[in-house]
């Protein structure tokens, strides 16, 4: 991981609309300065950045421009973000040699939610429990892949976070090459300092202090959120750092795509049936929208999350809390989404204001462009 002083010889500080050469700072090397980045407008105000060769703000230099802006930060968080980071990267590049690597197909073991686990699912897991337990800021983690919360190792200082994760989400894609992705969720431990517990992870959404995914596509990106808006950075291969790619992302009040599995349409209950038929178009009460369906949720999310859109994982008769789980999967993109001007809500009330009474409890969700969501709302909650 590149320090402050990151790779490029020229040093750059983040302002939101443009990047200037930062005063304080030497220039060393002998490469003549280019002209700040390009920052081309995307849908409305999300704003995406071109980058020329030594413009870069790397997301350790953003995280700690976001530290400086809350004056009692401790620069705990940012640690916790430093370290997701090399996760992210190494789980990165273990994804990338997939087909290659005996890394693909499955681990001969279940989860506790009596899912198949892959041998990347363990991997990642590993990766983050190795890249997290010893860095004095977390109390406990807890992991889709494991039944309990995962405590701080003996001899290792308790912290006062609490870390949930979806080490890789939509594993099952991995042999066919689908991108798959890494969500995380922060929250503070309240109370006495010391080990984390299970109650103490037990707290609704809208009290995470971070939330962020890794998507492994065509390119590695990760999309963060302090509650300072959501920002995306994207991975440069050749020297091995997140660099800012997405400043302060903006969805769209509507979108065009709807992302869900429909083969469970004959186990919705009606209103979900009628839902579904409006976002179709097929009540004649709106356009049609579009249906992608990647099948892994950080793939649907993201796509949805910069061209707009609308994720949904109803209940069914067979699921009667659909599939995803609240607090590793659904808050974190939650958190997101609000943080980028779009909204979540489980049909009867808004994500981020679920009680949780369990660590890997499910819940339905229908997220993504507020105005899309919105009439989930309304049509659901009659
Ligand atoms: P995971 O791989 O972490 O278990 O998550 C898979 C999830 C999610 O990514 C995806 O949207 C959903 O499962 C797909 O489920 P269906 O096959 O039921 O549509
Ligand atoms: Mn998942
Ligand atoms: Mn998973």
């Amino acid at each position: 991981m590149g320090g402050p002083g990151g790779l490029s010889p020229f040093a750059f500080r983040f302002s939101p609309a443009r990047f200037l050469p930062c005063p304080g700072c030497t220039q060393v090397g002998t490469i003549p300065p280019e002209p700040p980045a390009v920052i081309t407008p995307r849908a409305e105000e999300s704003l995406v950045v071109r980058h020329t060769a030594t413009s870069v703000v790397t997301i350790d230099r953003f995280i700690i421009d976001q530290e400086s802006r809350q004056p009692k930060a401790s620069g705990e968080l940012s640690g916790i973000l430093y370290d997701l980071v090399v996760a992210a990267k190494m789980i990165s590049n273990k994804v990338r040699s997939a087909g290659l690597a005996d890394i693909i197909g499955a681990a001969g073991t279940e989860n506790i939610q009596g899912e198949v686990q892959q041998k990347l699912d363990l991997f990642a897991n590993d990766t983050i429990v190795k890249a997290m337990d010893h860095g004095g800021r977390l109390c406990a983690m807890a992991s889709e892949e494991e039944a309990d919360i995962i405590p701080i190792p003996q001899g290792f200082k308790h912290g006062k976070y609490l870390l949930l994760f979806d080490p890789l989400d939509g594993s099952s894609n991995i042999d066919v090459n689908v991108p798959v992705g890494t969500i995380f969720s922060v929250l503070k431990k309240e109370g006495e300092p010391g080990p984390g517990t299970t109650r103490d992870m037990l707290q609704s959404g809208h009290r995470q202090v971070a939330a962020g995914y890794v998507i492994y596509g065509s390119s590695t990106m990760m999309v963060y959120t302090t509650g300072q808006g959501a920002h995306g950075f994207t991975l440069d291969p050749s020297i091995g750092e997140f660099l800012l790619s997405h400043p302060n992302i903006k969805t769209p009040e509507h979108g065009r795509y709807l992302s869900v599995n429909d083969a469970y349409e004959q186990h919705w209950e009606e209103p979900v049936r009628a839902l579904m038929r409006r976002y179709r178009g097929l009540d004649g009460k709106r356009d049609a929208m579009n249906v992608r369906y990647v099948g892994s949720m950080v793939s649907d999310f993201h796509r949805n999350l910069l061209g707009g859109g609308l994720f949904a994982y109803p209940a069914n008769a067979k699921n009667p809390l659909g599939k995803l789980r609240l607090m590793y999967e659904c808050n974190p993109l939650a958190f997101i989404c609000e943080q980028a001007g779009g909204a979540a809500t489980d049909g009867t009330q808004r994500i981020l204001d679920v009680q949780p009474t369990e660590l890997h409890q499910r819940t339905p969700v229908f997220i993504g462009s507020r105005g899309d969501v919105a009439i989930a709302q309304e049509m659901l909650a009659r």
